[in-house]
């Protein structure tokens, strides 16, 4: 297949590298070289360019958290908001069929599984939500759910050392605080995503495990692998944190990806076991080598 993958960050980058292991063509460029924004560029290449499915990863997450988008709010609103509407407007015309990977922070609370279906409790119409949120739940209801193919994944796992890996960046904090969130792992991310390609179904779906763990259950199992424990860790409530918005917590069914795509998410304590056995390889290549 030939694929378009939007953006170099940190998806787009894995989901790249996976897809040409994988044997497809890939095509991917900066904004420098592409920028998915200007709609006239974008047909352009997409007429000139036999593509199968794009995928858009591009968007706007904050550096180094989701604080940084109650300050650069245009941008954030303009990436997250209006560019997926832009690039489905195009791969409309083209009938180029659109994968968009969005969030599921845009629910919070324990009241139950959030499915697909159910309303935004952290999204636009909510006073206490971010406004990363509220921009993510905007895409979506830019969208056609009858011609693209919306994407959640939650918190993004993998064995690396990536700032944007979440059980790398729990290692590198000192305060931490414990709630049951899903996650994601970016290879198994990698594989939905194909799924979807090959087998492709408009609507959204929820990309995340079974049996999401709590952080405390994750802070239990990283004892076992002893070099990604963080001597400092102490456990604090959300508000000595001092951020500027608010965060979603909560827990994400994958029974219609289940379903509709035969996928199997598997369980999240198992991804939590191989990305900690890679990053503890890695950290101990780093400790042999200094
Ligand atoms: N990482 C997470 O924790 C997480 C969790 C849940 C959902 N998501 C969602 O997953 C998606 C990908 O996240 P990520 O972590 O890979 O983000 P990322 O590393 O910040 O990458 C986003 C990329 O989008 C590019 N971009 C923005 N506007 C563009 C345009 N008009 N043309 C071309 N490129 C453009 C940015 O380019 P520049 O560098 O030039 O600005 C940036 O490289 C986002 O929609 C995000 O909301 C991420």
């Amino acid at each position: 297949m030939n694929i378009l993958v939007l953006s170099k960050g940190f998806i787009a980058s894995r989901l790249t590298e996976y897809l040409i292991r994988e044997k497809h063509t890939v095509y991917n460029f900066s904004r420098e070289e592409l920028d998915y924004g200007d709609k006239s560029r974008f047909f352009n290449f997409l007429d000139k360019t036999a593509i199968d499915a794009v995928v858009n990863c591009a968007g706007f997450t904050g550096k180094p958290n989701v604080d940084e988008c109650e300050v650069r709010k245009e941008e954030c609103f303009i990436q997250n908001s209006i560019l997926p509407r832009d690039i489905e407007e195009v791969c409309k015309i083209k009938r180029v069929n659109l994968i968009h990977v969005s969030s599921g922070c845009i629910y919070t609370g324990y009241d139950k599984e959030y499915t697909e279906d159910d309303e935004p409790n952290f999204g636009m119409f909510d006073s206490d939500s971010s406004f990363y949120s509220k921009t993510k739940h905007a895409g979506e209801l830019n969208l056609d759910t009858n011609f693209t193919n919306i994407i959640r994944i939650r918190m993004p796992i993998e064995g690396t050392l990536d700032s944007k890996n979440l059980l790398h960046k729990l290692k590198g904090y000192s305060k931490l605080i414990d709630y049951r969130n899903s996650k994601t792992d970016v290879t198994v991310l990698c594989e939905f995503i194909e799924t979807v390609i090959d087998n492709f179904k408009p609507g959204i779906f929820n990309a995340v495990h079974s049996n999401s763990l709590t952080t405390k259950e994750v802070i239990e199992l990283s004892k076992e692998y002893p070099l990604v424990v963080n001597p400092e860790w102490e456990f604090v409530d959300f508000k000595d944190l001092n951020t500027k918005c608010g965060r979603s917590n909560c827990v994400l069914s994958n029974d219609k990806s289940k379903r509709v795509f035969d996928f199997d998410w598997g369980d999240e304590e198992y991804y939590i076991r191989k990305s900690f056995e890679a990053m503890s390889g890695i950290l101990q290549e780093e400790e042999k080598q200094a």
